[in-house]
C-alpha cells in the first residue's frame, strides 16, 4: 500500500516537476528510463540575442546520431509550448511560431528565426542520448536598440535639457557632459517589455547650452551616441505653422487686393467708356445683349446728368 502511494506520488510529481532541476532522481523525468548510473548534466544559463537575428540554441554537445530524444519546454509571455523530437522520427511542435529543431553535422539545436521580444522567456531543454542526458535551463532575453532624441525646453523661466532613449532592451544609460549630478533620470518599462529612459537636466541661468551634450550607451551599439540638445517648441516646432500661416495670409491678402484693383479698374473703364458713348450718342452702335444689362443704367444716368446740365 505504501509502495503504491509512493509510485502515485512520484507520478504526480513527475507530471508537475518534469523540468524541476533540483530533483536529480531518475523517476522525476517522464518518458525515459535511465538507470541511476547514467551521467546527467544540468546547466543553468542566461543568453541574450539581438533583435532580428537568427538564433541557435544548443542543449547538448552530443552528436545527433547518438541523440534519442530532445524536448524543449518553452515558457513565453504568450504561454508555454513545447517542441520535441525523437530518433524514431516522431516530432511535436505546439509553438507554431517558426521555431524548429535542426541538425548540424555535430549536434542538434533549436533554431529561432528573426528573434523578437515574443521569443523572450525560459527555455528548458532535455536531451537524452545513448549514455546520458543533458538538462539546460536557459533564460533568454533580447538586446534591442533604443531610438534616441535630445532637446531643450522651457520649464517656467528655466531651460531644461532632455535626453531620451526610447524602447530599448536592456535599459540604456544616459550621461551628461556637464552638471551630471544635477540631472535626474527616469526609466519606464513599457507593456511591450522595452525600456524608455529619460534624463532631464535643469540648466542654471545664463549657462551657455552650446557645449552641453548627452551620451547614450547601449549594448546593441558598438559605440556610444552623443547628442546635442537643441531648442524645440518656441523656435523649432511652433515656428513652422506660424510661417505657413503668414504665407497663406500674405497670399490671400495679395489676391484680395489684386482682385479689388482689377474690379475698380474695370468699373472705371466701363464708366469711361459709357460717358464717351454718351457724348457720341448719335453715332452710338447698337449695344449687344450683354452690354445692355451692365452699361444701360450708367448710360441713362450719364445722359440724364448731361441733359440737366445742358438745360
Ligand atoms: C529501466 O532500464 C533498466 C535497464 O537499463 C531495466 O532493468 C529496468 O527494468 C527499466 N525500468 C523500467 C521501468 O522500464
Ligand atoms: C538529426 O539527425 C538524426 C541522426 O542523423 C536524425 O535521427 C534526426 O531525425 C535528425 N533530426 C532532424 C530534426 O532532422
Ligand atoms: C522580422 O520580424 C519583423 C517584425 O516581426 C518583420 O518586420 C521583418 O520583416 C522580419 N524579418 C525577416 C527577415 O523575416
Ligand atoms: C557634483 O559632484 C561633485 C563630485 O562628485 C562635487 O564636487 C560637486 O560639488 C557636485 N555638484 C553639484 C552641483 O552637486
Ligand atoms: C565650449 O567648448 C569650447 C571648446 O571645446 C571651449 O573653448 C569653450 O570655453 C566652451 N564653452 C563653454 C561655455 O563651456
Amino acid at each position: 500500500m505504501g509502495g503504491m502511494m509512493w509510485v502515485f506520488a512520484v507520478f504526480i510529481l513527475s507530471v508537475y516537476e518534469t523540468w524541476s532541476l533540483d530533483t536529480g532522481s531518475p523517476q522525476s523525468t517522464l518518458m525515459r528510463n535511465t538507470s541511476s548510473s547514467t551521467p546527467k548534466v544540468y546547466v543553468v544559463r542566461n543568453e541574450s540575442f539581438i533583435l532580428g537575428s537568427n538564433v541557435s540554441l544548443t542543449c547538448s554537445n552530443e552528436s545527433a546520431s547518438k541523440i534519442m530524444y530532445v524536448l524543449w519546454n518553452i515558457k513565453l509571455k504568450s504561454g508555454p509550448c513545447r517542441i520535441a523530437h525523437n530518433n524514431d522520427g516522431q516530432s511535436e511542435d505546439s509553438c507554431n511560431d517558426g521555431k524548429s529543431l535542426r541538425n548540424t553535422s555535430t549536434t542538434m539545436y533549436l533554431h529561432i528565426p528573426n528573434f523578437s521580444n515574443d521569443d523572450v522567456g525560459i527555455y528548458l531543454c532535455e536531451t537524452v542520448y545513448t549514455g546520458g542526458a543533458d538538462n539546460h535551463n536557459i533564460s533568454v532575453d533580447i538586446i534591442a536598440p533604443p531610438s534616441e532624441s535630445a532637446w531643450l525646453e522651457w520649464k517656467g523661466n528655466k531651460m531644461v535639457a532632455v535626453c531620451k532613449a526610447e524602447r530599448g532592451k536592456p535599459a540604456a544609460n544616459i550621461s551628461w557632459s556637464h552638471l551630471e549630478n544635477s540631472s535626474s533620470s527616469k526609466t519606464w518599462l513599457g507593456s511591450d517589455g522595452f525600456f524608455t529612459v529619460e534624463s532631464r537636466l535643469e540648466l542654471p541661468e545664463n549657462m551657455d547650452s552650446k557645449n552641453l551634450s548627452c551620451t547614450i550607451r547601449h549594448q546593441y551599439w558598438e559605440e556610444e551616441k552623443t547628442l546635442v540638445p537643441k531648442l524645440k517648441g518656441q523656435s523649432g516646432e511652433h515656428k513652422g505653422p506660424n510661417i505657413t500661416l503668414i504665407y497663406i495670409l500674405t497670399v490671400v491678402i495679395s489676391i484680395a487686393v489684386l482682385a479689388g484693383i482689377l474690379f475698380l479698374a474695370q468699373k472705371k473703364l466701363t464708366i469711361l467708356r459709357c460717358s464717351k458713348q454718351a457724348d457720341t450718342s448719335p453715332s452710338k452702335p447698337l449695344p449687344t445683349a450683354e452690354d445692355v444689362e451692365e452699361v444701360e443704367p450708367y448710360a441713362s444716368y450719364v445722359q440724364r446728368v448731361n441733359s440737366i446740365y445742358n438745360s
